[in-house]
């Protein structure tokens, strides 16, 4: 059986991947393609590379599923909601809700444009609902057969958290907390506050967090001790007639790009604790519910790291799987295996190791767009070895290898890496290439056998997103990527997984005696990470970066 998995919400974040008899084989993110980060547009793009990859005919796609309900309802849920006064009833609010219907609905929430793109597709159109794919995401990938499974994100068509059972191949649906009791509408609505965009900037509060201090009150809007949470959304996000207790209470909005006083660092303290309190009494209820030690996150709010990294070290799970597509691009995983689910199915179990899912380019193609833009290069015979030179001498390096990752993360396939054991690197990094705000860490790669003499609780962590806290004594040895809390969002790499780039880290290593990298993503501020030789070509002179290591070529400035 061939499905085809999609995201398309109009939201954010479409994407599609494509899965043969159960085996994912390519999963790509609508933005990647058409550079427009969080891309929301019918993903076309990705649908395309979908099928170029497999080398196969729309015609022979035997089911595609999306992964979210119809536009019904969705519609439906806001109008109950506006209804019973649970979400002000505002001319924008309505004007918003009946406009994201119409266009859906006109669109059979995708199927019709796949229909007119993708001319003598004879597929089967499958809505799923957006949790549960959220949920397939997360425990069809997971590699244990008992899990307890939360979902948190901002919403789906009605659902904001929810908790299931995964035994045996197949998943049970024990509770769901409704939108807008939302533990992503909580985190957005203060990311908005303090000046930042939401649903997209969440990390920026997340880093900011560490620099304040506990004495915010947020009660008003959330009580994260109960089990599960409770979020109060009519505080948080006003009434119609524009009121804002947010700001009555906290003060003036933050402007975007204006001073961080110690009042914003607070603020972004008190978000970050109050989250992480009511994802673990989430998680705390799903384990209790579930009997198992085994836990899979999914939804836009297990990107929270420094949340996943304290239940990791609560010591209430054994083993953990964090879905790396966490947010609304990984729903195409869960969706398109949906179908394996039916007539009493089993899901297929096949753990996801890596996130190197996307497309590549081979030498051929890299040499032909440096000849096509008359770029001076070098061809290279151990490629892993000059890099870890360069790095070694304070070079700041962009590296382009191999599939690209799938999800937020840079694993070392698009990546700009220097070296960690300079205090001032971040600064340089940042000034040279991300422009990106000064508190914001920047994440290590560890060979896996190195991890535990640097860190505290050395989980393996193959996709960067729990964090933990580095060894006291070795914060000063790898202070880039030490956070000012003293932890650490950090890569394990195996020289099974991704050789290239363990060979790199292990090079590095044998040169400084710390085999450790500063590993962060392939792209300008604001942009999406770099897809093929020519985004990584223009990302590169558009930079502040030194060389770049792209296939078997070097590049210098
Ligand atoms: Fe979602």
């Amino acid at each position: 059986m061939l499905t085809l998995g999609i995201n398309y919400s109009q939201m954010h974040d479409s994407s599609a991947c494509i899965v043969r008899d159960g085996e994912l084989l390519f999963a790509v993110a609508e933005e990647r393609l058409s550079r427009l980060k969080h891309d929301a547009h019918f993903p076309r793009l990705a649908i395309q590379a979908c099928l170029d990859f497999a080398k196969l005919p729309v015609a022979q796609i035997d089911e595609v599923c999306f992964g979210w309900q119809p536009a019904g309802p969705v519609y439906r849920h806001d109008l109950r909601l506006y209804a019973t006064g649970r979400w002000p009833v505002s001319y924008l609010n309505l004007l918003n809700s009946s406009r994201h219907f119409l266009s859906m609905w006109h669109q059979e929430s995708g199927a019709a444009p796949f229909r007119r793109i993708f001319t003598g597709a004879r597929a089967r159109f499958r809505y799923v609902d957006h949790h549960l794919a959220h949920a397939l995401s997360a425990y069809a990938y997971c590699g244990f057969d008992d899990a307890a499974v939360v979902v948190m994100d901002g919403r789906g068509a009605w659902e904001a958290t929810s908790i299931w059972h995964g035994r045996g191949g197949r998943l049970e649906h024990l509770l769901t907390l409704n939108w807008p009791d939302s533990l992503g509408l909580f985190y957005a609505e203060f990311t908005g506050f303090l000046g930042f965009a939401p649903n997209s900037d969440e990390w920026k509060v997340m880093g900011l967090a560490p620099y304040g201090q506990a004495g915010i009150d947020l009660s008003p809007y959330i009580n994260p001790h109960d089990a599960p949470y409770r979020v109060f959304s009519r505080k948080l996000v006003g009434d119609s007639a524009g009121y804002s207790h947010l700001a009555s209470h906290l003060g003036t909005p933050r402007e975007a790009e204006s001073e961080i006083s110690d009042q914003h660092k607070n603020i972004a303290f008190a978000v970050q604790d109050a989250c992480e309190m009511a994802m673990m009494s989430v998680v705390k209820l799903a384990l209790e519910k579930t009997k198992s030690r085994n836990l899979c996150l999914a939804g836009g709010v297990a990107l929270n790291s420094k949340a996943n990294g304290k239940i990791v070290a609560s010591g209430m799970v054994q083993n953990v799987f964090v879905q790396p597509a966490a947010s609304d691009d990984g729903v195409a995983l869960g969706a398109a295996l949906a179908p394996y689910l039916d007539a009493n199915g089993r899901l297929p179990s096949r753990p996801m190791r890596h996130a190197y899912w996307g497309p590549s380019f081979d030498d051929q193609t890299v040499e032909s767009a440096l000849r096509t833009y008359k770029i001076r290069h070098t061809k290279l015979s151990d490629p892993e070895l000059v890099a870890a030179q360069l790095l070694s001498a304070g070079k700041i390096l962009g590296w382009f290898q191999g599939r690209m990752e799938f999800g937020p993360r840079a694993l070392g396939s698009r990546s700009i890496l220097a070296d960690p054991r300079d205090p001032e690197m971040n600064v340089k990094v940042n000034n040279a290439v991300k422009f990106r705000e000064w508190w914001r860490p920047f994440a290590p790669s560890f060979k896996k056998e190195a991890a535990p003499e640097y860190l505290e609780s050395a989980y393996d962590s193959p996709f960067m997103i729990l964090t933990a806290q580095v060894r006291p004594e070795k914060r000063s040895v790898i202070p880039s990527v030490t956070h000012v809390d003293g932890s650490a969002r950090p890569q394990t790499v195996e020289h099974e997984i991704n050789p290239l780039y363990y060979r790199l880290i292990d090079e590095f290593g044998k040169i400084t005696g710390v085999p450790v990298i500063m590993n962060t993503s392939f792209n300008l501020r604001g942009e999406a990470i770099v897809h093929t030789p020519t985004d990584a070509l223009r990302t590169f002179f558009s930079s502040g970066m030194d060389a770049l290591i792209i296939g078997s070529f070097l590049v210098e400035k």
